[in-house]
C-alpha cells in the first residue's frame, strides 16, 4: 500500500507499527485511529520549510481538524503554537496544559464570556473579526489589567480553487473584515491608539484543500495593500501576517503538494515586502489542520449487512455512519478504504459503504473497491483524521467512537469512547412531565 506507516507483515495490515485486526479486536469498532509518527513527520516537515531558516515565523495548528487533549499534547512537544475557534477547545487546551502564549483565538463571533475566558488565561493572540470584538477585547483586557496582542482578520477577496463549502477567502464570506470601503482602516487606528490591545498584524484564510499557490499569493498582495494603507493612514507597519491554513491532503488519489511549494515563495514575498519598504519582514504564521492531520487518521468499523439492489449497487453496511463522519453527507468528501481482514486479496469488489443512520445520504463511500465484502469483515477507511472526530454527533444517539493513539507499534487511548450512559447523562425529565 502507498500510505504512509501502512505495512502487510505476515498476512497482516500493520498502521504506525499496529496490527489493526488486532486492535479491532482489542477495542471494538468503530474507532478512530490516529498515527503520531505521521503527525510529527508533517509537523518537521513543515518547520523545515518555513520557520528553521526563519526563526520569525511561526506554525499554529487549526486545532478544528482534531483537538483533544492528547493532541495538544503532542504539539506542545513538537513545539507549535495552536490556533483556537471556541471557548471549548481554548479550555481544552488549557485543561492539556498547552501554555497560553501559544495559543492564538480565531471565529467571526466570538462572545464576551468566550473573550473573558482568553484574557484570564492571557493568551497569545486574539484575531479580531469585527469592531464589535475589539470593544470585547478591551473590555475583557481592562477588567483584567492585561494587555492583549491581537491581529485582524480580512477577507482578502480572492476564490481559492476548491469546494464552496470550504472557501472562506472570497467576498462573499462571513469571516474577515470586508476591505472595499476601508472599514479597517479606522479600526486599526482605534486598536493602535488603544491601551489594552497590542496590534501585531493582519490574518487571512482562504480556504481549504487547496493545492495551488496563486490565490495565497494573490491573498498576500491584498494584504500587504492593506498594510501600505494603514502605514499611510496612522503610520502603523504590520509586524506579523497570519496567512491562514488550507494546504491540500491526500483522501483519495490527490497529487499533493510539499509545504515548500506553497511557503517558499510566500516568505519570498515578505521579504521583498520589507525590503522595498525598508522595514523589518513581518513573521509570517500558518494555520496547518487537515494538512497535518488527514492522513495521520484513519477509522476501522466492521460490516453488518451486504444488501445487493439487482442492477444497480451493493450496499456493505457499517457499524459507523455520518454521526462519525459528517463529510460525505456535509460536502460529498472522498474517501478510500481497504479491508483490514484481507489485505492481501485483490480490491475488485464494487460496494457502497453506507452508514447506519436514518438519511440515505448515509454513504460514507460511494462505489468502492474492496476484497470480497463480507459481514464481520473489518475494513479501514483512509484520512479522516481531520474533521471527521472534531465533527462528530449524537445524531440517532449514536455514542461518538473513542480515538486510539498508536506509534512505533503501541496504541493507547487518547479519547476515550461514548457509552449509552454519556449520550443520555445530561438528559433531565421535567417536572411538567413527571
Ligand atoms: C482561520 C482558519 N485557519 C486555519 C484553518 C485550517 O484549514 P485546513 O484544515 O484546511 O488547513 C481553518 C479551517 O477552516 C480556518 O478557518
Amino acid at each position: 500500500m502507498d500510505r504512509e506507516y501502512f505495512e502487510i507483515r505476515n498476512g497482516r495490515l500493520l498502521f504506525d507499527g499496529c496490527d489493526l485486526l488486532q486492535l479491532a479486536k482489542e477495542y471494538g469498532t468503530p474507532v478512530y485511529i490516529y498515527s503520531q509518527n505521521v503527525i510529527t513527520d508533517r509537523i518537521r516537515e513543515m518547520k523545515a520549510a518555513f520557520s528553521e531558516g526563519h526563526p520569525q515565523n511561526r506554525i499554529a495548528y487549526a486545532s478544528k481538524a482534531f483537538a483533544c487533549k492528547a493532541m495538544f499534547k503532542l504539539m506542545e512537544k513538537e513545539g507549535v503554537c495552536i490556533d483556537v475557534v471556541s471557548g471549548g477547545e481554548l479550555y481544552t487546551a488549557v485543561k492539556a496544559g498547552f501554555p497560553a502564549e501559544r495559543i492564538e483565538f480565531n471565529g467571526n463571533n466570538k462572545s464576551q464570556a468566550e473573550i473573558d475566558l482568553a484574557v484570564e488565561h492571557g493568551i497569545g493572540r486574539i484575531i479580531i473579526d469585527s469592531l464589535l470584538e475589539l470593544e470585547m477585547i478591551e473590555k475583557a483586557a481592562a477588567k483584567k489589567g492585561r494587555v492583549m496582542n491581537v491581529l485582524f482578520r480580512i477577507t482578502p477577496g480572492v476564490k481559492a480553487d476548491t469546494h464552496d463549502y470550504v472557501v472562506t477567502g472570497k467576498k462573499d464570506s462571513k469571516f474577515g473584515i470586508p476591505l472595499d470601503d476601508d472599514r479597517i482602516l479606522p479600526y486599526v487606528k482605534m486598536a493602535v491608539e488603544s491601551k489594552w490591545v497590542n496590534v501585531l498584524g493582519l490574518h487571512f484564510h482562504i480556504g481549504s484543500q487547496i493545492f495551488e499557490n496563486t490565490a495565497f499569493l494573490a491573498a498576500m498582495d491584498a494584504a500587504f495593500a492593506v498594510a501600505d494603507k494603514i502605514h499611510e493612514y496612522c503610520g502603523y507597519w504590520i509586524e506579523e501576517l497570519n496567512i491562514g491554513g488550507g494546504f491540500g491532503a491526500r483522501y483519495t488519489g490527490e497529487q499533493k503538494k510539499p509545504f515548500s511549494f506553497f511557503l517558499d515563495p510566500m516568505i519570498r514575498k515578505a521579504e521583498q515586502f520589507a525590503s522595498e519598504r525598508g522595514i523589518k519582514v513581518p513573521a509570517l504564521v500558518t494555520e496547518p489542520g487537515r494538512s497535518f492531520s488527514a492522513e495521520a487518521g484513519i477509522t476501522l468499523y466492521t460490516i453488518g449487512s451486504i444488501k445487493e439492489v439487482r442492477g444497480i449497487r451493493t450496499y456493505a453496511a457499517i457499524d459507523g455512519g455520518m454521526f462519525e463522519n459528517i463529510r460525505p453527507a456535509l460536502y460529498g468528501a472522498k474517501y478510500e478504504a481497504v479491508s483490514v481482514s484481507k489485505p492481501e486479496l485483490p480490491a475488485d469488489k464494487t460496494v457502497s459503504i453506507c452508514g447506519k443512520c436514518c438519511e440515505s445520504g448515509d454513504m460514507i463511500i460511494k462505489d468502492a473497491l474492496l476484497a470480497d465484502p463480507q459481514p464481520g469483515d473489518v475494513i479501514a477507511v483512509l484520512s479522516t483524521g481531520a474533521y471527521g472526530y472534531s465533527m462528530a454527533s449524537n445524531y440517532n444517539r449514536n455514542p461518538v467512537p473513542g480515538v486510539l493513539f498508536v506509534k512505533d507499534g503501541k496504541a493507547e487511548w487518547a479519547v476515550k469512547p461514548q457509552t449509552y450512559e454519556d449520550i443520555a447523562a445530561l438528559d433531565l425529565i421535567p417536572e411538567s412531565l413527571r
